[in-house]
């Protein structure tokens, strides 16, 4: 089974997607790694996220161990992180190439330590449309830029990191006016995805409401 949920920065597709694979023994994969992996190593290497040729020599150079490598870092997860990645994930041929990456995990999908699983949950922008548009399940996830910032802010302050709630909103903004409009799988969700807005919900609420889908469509 694979399940696909896409969806826009701090909507919350990444606890759902956790909880929904450990429910339903499947692997996980947070497809925003890939590009948070080819922003990292250029900012690392001192060079612009917007060299589009440097982003792809790096797009072409990654591996899976080297993304996980590079997850450990602390930059990885930063807001500054985070807009290197969505810069290198708006150029088609970055996209192009990391695709295959994120297909092949669908033909064999793993647990972190190793163990074969009969199926995935996708977390990311695209990967009901373009990474796995036959997927049995695909969600939406969104809520309100304002709610989405706030979740964020708390995060990083969370994680002892200097945070203003302006800054991230106008971060927030910035990022989803940038999915977007790319002209390389804009966000967007797939015409057969089940919608969820999580502005006035509760992760324990979404997760209910999710797994009732899922159950319907299992159990159908
Ligand atoms: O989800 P996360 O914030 O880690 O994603 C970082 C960036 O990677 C996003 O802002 C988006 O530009 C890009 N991304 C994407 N397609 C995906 C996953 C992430 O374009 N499937």
């Amino acid at each position: 089974m694979i399940i696909t949920i896409d969806g826009p920065a701090a909507a919350g597709k990444g606890t759902l997607a956790k909880r929904l694979a450990e429910k339903y023994h499947l692997a996980y994969f947070d497809t925003g790694m890939v590009y948070r992996a080819v922003g990292l190593k250029l900012l690392i290497a001192g060079i612009s996220p917007d060299d589009a040729e440097a982003a792809e020599k790096a797009a072409r150079e990654l591996s899976f161990i080297e993304m996980h490598k590079l997850s450990e870092r602390p930059e990885f997860r930063s807001a500054a992180g985070g807009q290197a990645a969505s810069k290198v994930a708006a150029l088609p041929k970055v996209r192009e190439i990391l695709l295959k990456m994120q297909q092949d995990f669908a033909v064999s999908p793993k647990s972190p330590t190793g163990e074969s699983m009969s199926g995935a949950v996708y977390d990311g922008r695209d990967t009901g449309t373009v990474v796995c548009p036959h997927a049995d399940i695909k969600f939406f996830i969104t809520a309100s830029p304002e709610v989405r910032a706030m979740r964020r802010h708390k995060e990083y302050l969370q994680k002892g990191l200097v945070s203003d709630f302006e800054d991230v909103l106008a971060q927030t903004k910035e990022r989803d006016q940038r999915d977007s409009s790319r002209a390389a799988a804009p966000l967007k969700p797939a015409e057969d995805a089940v919608i969820i807005d999580t502005s006035g919900m509760d992760i324990a609420t979404v997760f209910a409401e999710a797994c009732r889908i899922i159950d319907a469509k299992l159990f159908a």
